[in-house]
């Protein structure tokens, strides 16, 4: 089994998700402003977050990297979810982000997506091709896509509506 570092940064740390994350996971994932440019753009259930919680482990374990789970520094407490994803069928090698509504416009979400990009650069084969995966509405994703390093290459239809391909260019940022 692929073991899950952890990564610190100045405020966050990311590591692996547990099922004590459930309660704060589940929430997040239940709040309609957060889940917006998500999936369909439906909230989900405590049922569906758990077994997405399952999925991001398992996405490690299957491809050696994934997605992690961003943990506030000083309290503890769970904030988000930032890191690789490219389940099967995927358009490419994706990296993705998701904070609970009160901890945006404090640059937690680009704290913990830069800590990722840089671990991706050093340990994922395949990392020049490395995407962001964002709907046209989704203006915080693209700036965040943006300071990350990112340009806007391409728009596609994914999970039923468009999205836009933002592309990474090696070196941007090191984490
Ligand atoms: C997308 C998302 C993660 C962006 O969160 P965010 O907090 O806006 O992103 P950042 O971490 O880059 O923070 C930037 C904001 O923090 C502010 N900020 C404050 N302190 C900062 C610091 N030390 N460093 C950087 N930015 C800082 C910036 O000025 C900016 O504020 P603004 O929104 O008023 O312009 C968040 O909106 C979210 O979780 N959305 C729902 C899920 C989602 O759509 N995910 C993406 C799917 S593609």
């Amino acid at each position: 089994m692929t073991e899950i570092p952890e990564l610190t940064g100045e405020r966050v740390h990311l590591r692996a998700f547990t099922n004590a994350d459930l309660d704060a996971y589940a929430a997040m994932s239940a709040d309609a402003e957060v889940m917006r440019y998500i999936g369909d753009g439906q909230p989900v259930g405590r049922d569906i977050a758990w077994r997405q919680m399952a999925a991001f482990l398992g996405h490690w374990a299957l491809r050696g990297y994934g997605m992690w789970a961003v943990e506030d520094r000083a309290s503890g407490r769970l904030l988000g979810r930032a890191g690789f994803l490219n389940p099967e069928g995927w358009p490419g090698l994706e990296l993705g982000w998701l904070l609970a509504r009160e901890h945006w416009g404090r640059g937690l979400a680009h704290e913990a997506a830069a800590l990722a990009l840089g671990w991706g650069r050093r340990h994922i084969d395949g990392i020049g091709g490395l995407i962001s995966l964002i709907r046209p509405d989704n203006r915080r994703s693209a700036a965040l896509a943006g300071r990350l390093g990112a340009a806007l290459d391409d728009q596609i239809e994914l999970l039923g509506g468009p999205a836009q391909v933002w592309r990474y260019r090696d070196g941007a940022v090191t984490g």
